[in-house]
């Protein structure tokens, strides 16, 4: 985690926030090739979820919403975590989690341990970001930042069934920020306590709520493995009763062996009528499907749920790779070419041959009207290769003396390094087909 770390900070995919000001603890600013990578992971997650298919709508609801809906989904009673404070080094430590926290004091045990150690008894902490509404501060104004984009969907049913006039088995999937007030945030964006999470409601008859739960389980690990997550790094894992949300009547994680171990990516939850019922009983508005021949029920939930953050630490995780070449060291992400921040590098072999840069740059036009690409004449060709490696950038287009006699390119394989002659005039239809091919990651299962 801390190459990635590391790797993310010098390359701008990842700031720390604030940090001239010291920074604010597990917050974080997302530098050029950070938004690009995000960019591509919510647009393949939109279009395999939205675009793709027929039974799906899409939202954007609010951030701050009426507080009711938070007393109606049960978060301001029970979206707590047990805290306990330790009173002589004032850290602060989930009290279900202590075997995993380190105490404050020398040397590293866990809190409790040290004969110095005084533990509060634990008290439950509501993770919810709290804030007013209008220019007064009081009980009459108190609002929430969303902890999670769900509640969105399920208080936007009646306008959907009743617009979109869709019919069960129908989703509705919503992208957006949501916020907690984290007690033991981490593990770089892995816990964060602002996040963007891309979550989708499944509406389906509460007999085919297993059948949809199955479904989607499978439909998210194979998106997965489409992206070019490794298999072996993947697993699916069914929670027992006592783990389980209080909504929840089945939930699984699929989790992915993070360099802390296997954990949850993303959550598929079957949420039984919970939130239907829950809006229902506290909005006086009927949240139900009424079809043909006086059919009427309350539909079940299929939720997979999941956040930008932790698919982007995965898939930087999964795509690290070192090696020697030439006697060389290179760092390279072997990122998905879909997921990749830019798509092609464009470099004239002598960055001062005025011959060499003017056709370079023609090619950028012309490459940049359709992919992000990047035009680099800096320093030695090896550097610049490395550099756009180090990025993961796919392939790499160079102009050299032979350009200028026969109108031909080489194109650098970012995996192989194997290199090849093209037309000049070919390379956009290039890219765009070897953009579409099926890509498999060379570090195997
Ligand atoms: N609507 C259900 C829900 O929010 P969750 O398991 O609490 O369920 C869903 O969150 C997903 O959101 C998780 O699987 C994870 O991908 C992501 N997530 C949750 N808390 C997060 C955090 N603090 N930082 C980054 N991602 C988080």
């Amino acid at each position: 985690m801390d190459k990635i770390v590391s790797l993310c900070r010098r390359r701008g995919f990842v700031f720390p926030s604030s940090e001239i000001y010291g920074g604010l603890g597990s917050t974080y600013d997302y530098g050029h090739y950070g938004v690009l990578a995000k960019n591509n992971i919510r647009s393949l997650w939109f279009q395999a979820m939205v675009q793709e298919r027929d039974d799906m709508v899409a939202l954007d609801s609010a951030i701050i919403l009426n507080p009711r809906v938070w007393e109606a989904s049960g978060h301001v009673s029970g979206f707590t975590d047990p805290l306990v404070d330790c009173r002589t080094c004032k850290l602060r430590f989930r009290a279900d989690d202590l075997e995993h926290a380190q105490c404050g004091r020398k040397p590293s045990k866990h809190p409790g341990e040290h004969t110095e150690c005084d533990l509060t008894e634990a008290r439950q902490f509501n993770l919810m970001f709290q804030t007013h509404v209008g220019a007064l501060e009081g009980e009459g104004s108190l609002a929430y930042l969303r902890p999670e984009t769900a509640q969105g969907i399920f208080i936007n049913f009646k306008n959907v069934l009743q617009i979109a006039r869709r019919k069960p088995p129908f989703g509705i999937a919503q992208i957006g920020k949501s916020f907690r007030n984290e007690i033991t945030p981490g593990n770089f964006l892995f816990r964060v306590r602002e996040f963007e999470q891309m979550e989708m409601e499944f509406f389906v008859p509460p007999d085919e709520a297993d059948h949809w739960y199955r479904y989607w389980i499978d439909e998210r690990m194979s998106w997965y493995l489409r992206y070019g997550l490794r298999e072996s790094r993947l697993r699916v894992r069914e929670h027992g009763e006592e783990e389980r949300s209080h909504y929840s009547r089945a939930t699984s994680d699929i989790e992915y062996l993070y360099p802390i171990g296997w954990s949850e990516l993303e959550g598929v939850a079957n949420r039984g009528d919970y939130d239907l019922t829950q809006h229902t009983e506290h909005s006086g508005t009927k949240l139900e499907y009424v079809g043909e021949g006086g059919v009427r029920y309350t539909p079940w939930v299929i939720e997979p749920a999941v956040s930008i953050e932790r698919i982007l630490v995965a898939l930087l995780v999964d795509a690290y790779d070192e090696e020697v070449v030439a006697d060389r060291e290179r760092t390279v992400l072997r990122l998905h070419p879909a997921i990749a921040p830019v798509k092609a590098a464009i470099l004239p072999l002598i960055g001062k041959n005025d011959e060499m840069v003017a056709r370079a740059k023609a090619l950028q036009a012309e490459l940049r009207k359709r992919h992000i690409v990047e035009y680099d004449d800096g320093g030695a060709i090896g550097r610049r290769y490395r550099r756009q490696d180090e990025i993961g950038t796919p392939f790499a287009f160079t102009i050299d003396e032979q350009t200028l006699e026969d109108d031909t390119v080489t194109v650098r394989d970012r995996d192989s390094l194997a290199q090849e002659r093209l037309p000049l005039a070919g390379v956009p239809d290039w890219l765009g087909d070897a953009l579409e091919l099926p890509w498999k990651t060379p570090k195997g299962g």
